[in-house]
């Protein structure tokens, strides 16, 4: 084979390829399908599964706080506080901090430490530190509260949260009866 046939050659792919590349850029032009700014139809999975599922339901609108708290312990309530310990004082009469001083916090107002200056969403919460609330806080601060500037992830074991909302309790002048 000379030089000259392998020129052919190298030329021959060269148009096939040119050829390729031409007829996928025409066939853009004639089989373009301008998508519409609507799509005719949406499927709402989230919304479909939440109102279906019987068991999401159950589940949002009553948890067992007695079965709950039964989890937990007070010795492991205090190792755990350690993480809420970088923002929260506990001991009586301990200053706010990042976060409000938590002595006595459980069935407190929420909001109520009037020398700590709360977020909107916060102070504006008209409710009172019971179990159920604090369980709910805890498990992810700014899905219960949103606005919260508690920049705090959340406990996402029930036994964690049970045990560290009976150390909030034990640390308090009139600690609640359990539920
Ligand atoms: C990174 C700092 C930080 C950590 C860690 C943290 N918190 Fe907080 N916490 C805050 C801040 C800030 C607020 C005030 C929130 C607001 O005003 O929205 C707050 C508010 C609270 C409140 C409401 C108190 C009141 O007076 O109404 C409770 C209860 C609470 N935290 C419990 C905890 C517990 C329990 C933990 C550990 C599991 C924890 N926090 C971890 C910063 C923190």
């Amino acid at each position: 084979m000379d030089s000259f046939e392998i020129n052919k050659i190298i030329a021959a792919i060269l148009m096939v390829a040119l050829l390729i590349i031409g007829i996928s850029k025409v066939s853009d032009l004639v089989f373009y399908v301008e998508k519409p700014e609507t799509p005719g139809y949406i499927v709402e999975t989230d919304q479909v599964l939440k109102v279906d599922d019987p068991n999401v339901k159950v589940v949002e609108a009553k948890v067992d706080i007695a079965a709950l708290m039964a989890l937990g312990d007070v010795i492991s309530g205090e190792k755990i506080f350690k993480k809420c310990a970088a923002c929260h004082s506990i001991v009586k009469g301990g200053k706010n901090n990042i976060g409000p001083a938590l002595y006595n916090v459980v069935g407190r107002k929420v909001g109520l430490i009037s020398d700590y200056k709360y977020s909107k969403a916060m102070s504006e919460y008209k409710k009172a530190w019971t179990f159920e609330e604090l369980n709910g806080y805890l498990i992810k601060p700014a899905k219960w509260i949103k606005g919260t500037k508690m920049s705090f992830a959340g406990l996402r074991k029930e036994k964690d949260r049970a045990s560290v909302i009976k150390y909030l309790n034990q640390n308090s002048d009139n600690p609640l009866p359990l539920p």
